[in-house]
């Protein structure tokens, strides 16, 4: 909210910030229709993020003017977002609530899609990704396929109530692709789920033990260089 301030609605906004207005007419956001007359109700338009803006056209715009700019602070999400709260309150999160980091570390508020990791391209999330974590992005002599399919497929970006942010915090992630199989007439074999030809060995006393990438097994999950089974 800004004190005395009133809605003024797009058009408004788009009358000085032309680029962004265009923009920002292809996002997912620019499809919040909330039923009532434009310049009365909160939350749709530019001033769904940014909050009313009568007092900022008034004083003929300008950085830090009667508006709000939720790059540095993820609240204005979270008045929408509000299981994103949630996610990121869980015991093991990115650290966006700590200040660390915010929503536009990862996400274009006003590009044609507001994820900047591209919905259709899990190369696009690795990317972003990498800005930060080198290790497990870079490539690898021996790559595991499944990272090809994207960092989220194991991990919980927001937050987690697993270590490491982890979607699973045992065996069943991994178990999600490779499946412990019994073939009549033969031991039970650890494959790869729609490759039945890629078979190991009998898994089942290994996965009492521990998880499959903890006491010294596929400790390299996500790659190794030197040894093909990510043994380490
Ligand atoms: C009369 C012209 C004008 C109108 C209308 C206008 N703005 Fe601005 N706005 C500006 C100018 C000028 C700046 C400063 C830009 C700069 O320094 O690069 C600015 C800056 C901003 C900023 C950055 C503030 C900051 O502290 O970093 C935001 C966000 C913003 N405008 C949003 C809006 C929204 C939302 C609307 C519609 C409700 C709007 N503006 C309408 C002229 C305008
Ligand atoms: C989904 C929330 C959201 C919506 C909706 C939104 N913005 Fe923004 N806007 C942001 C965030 C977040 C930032 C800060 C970006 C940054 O720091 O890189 C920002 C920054 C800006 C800035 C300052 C840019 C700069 O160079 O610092 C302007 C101007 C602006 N927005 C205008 C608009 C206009 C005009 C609209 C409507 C067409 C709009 N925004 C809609 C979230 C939003
Ligand atoms: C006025 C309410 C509102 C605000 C404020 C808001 N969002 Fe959204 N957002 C939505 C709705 C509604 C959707 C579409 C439904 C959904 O995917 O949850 C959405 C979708 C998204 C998506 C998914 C887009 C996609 O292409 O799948 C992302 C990412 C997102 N918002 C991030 C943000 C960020 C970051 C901010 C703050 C800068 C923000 N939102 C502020 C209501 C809002
Ligand atoms: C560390 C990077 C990162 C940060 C920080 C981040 N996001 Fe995301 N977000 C992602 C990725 C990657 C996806 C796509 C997840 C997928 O495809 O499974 C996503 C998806 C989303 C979605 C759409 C899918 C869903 O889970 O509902 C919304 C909405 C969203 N984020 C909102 C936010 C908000 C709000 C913030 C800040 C409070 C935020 N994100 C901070 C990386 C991030
Ligand atoms: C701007 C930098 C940045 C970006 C971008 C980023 N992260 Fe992180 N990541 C961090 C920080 C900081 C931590 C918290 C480390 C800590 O608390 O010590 C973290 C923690 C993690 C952890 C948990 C590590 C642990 O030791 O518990 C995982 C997993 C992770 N990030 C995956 C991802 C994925 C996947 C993406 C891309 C969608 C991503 N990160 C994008 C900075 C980033
Ligand atoms: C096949 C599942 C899987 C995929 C895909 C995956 N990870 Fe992981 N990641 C894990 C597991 C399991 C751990 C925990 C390893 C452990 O506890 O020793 C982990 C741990 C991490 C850590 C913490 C590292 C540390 O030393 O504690 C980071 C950071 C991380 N992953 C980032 C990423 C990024 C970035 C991507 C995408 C490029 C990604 N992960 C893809 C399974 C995966
Ligand atoms: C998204 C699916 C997926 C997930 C989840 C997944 N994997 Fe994989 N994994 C694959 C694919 C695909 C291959 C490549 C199979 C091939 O080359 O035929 C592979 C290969 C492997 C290999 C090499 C196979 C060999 O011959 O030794 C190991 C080891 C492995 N994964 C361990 C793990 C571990 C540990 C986890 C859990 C942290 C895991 N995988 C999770 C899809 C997945």
């Amino acid at each position: 909210m800004i004190a005395g301030a009133k809605y003024v609605g797009m058009d408004t906004c788009g009358t000085c910030h032309e680029k962004a207005v265009k923009n920002f007419k292809l996002t997912q956001h620019a499809r919040i229709q909330i039923p009532g007359d434009e310049k009365r109700v909160p939350g749709q338009g530019c001033e769904g993020c940014h909050g009313p803006g009568s007092l900022h056209v008034d004083a003929g715009g300008g950085r830090g003017r009667f508006i709000v700019n939720p790059g540095k602070n993820p609240e204005a999400c979270f008045q929408c977002h509000i299981d994103k709260q949630a996610e990121f309150s869980l015991a093991f999160h990115h650290p966006v609530k700590e200040g660390r980091m915010t929503c536009i570390t990862c996400h274009d508020p006003h590009g044609e899609n507001i994820r900047k990791p591209k919905i259709l391209s899990v190369a696009r999330v690795n990317e972003v990704c990498a800005q930060c974590h080198h290790e497990q992005t870079r490539p690898h002599v021996f790559d595991h396929q499944a990272v090809r399919e994207g960092c989220t497929t194991c991990h919980n970006i927001h937050g987690s109530i697993n270590p490491k942010m982890l979607t699973q915090r045992d065996n069943t992630l991994c178990l999600k692709c490779h499946a412990q199989l019994a073939v009549p007439g033969q031991t039970a074999k650890t494959i790869i789920i729609g490759d039945p030809t890629n078979s190991s060995y009998d898994h089942t006393s290994r996965l009492q033990q521990a998880t499959c990438f903890s006491a010294g097994c596929h400790t390299a999950v996500h790659g190794s260089n030197i040894n093909n089974h990510f043994r380490y």
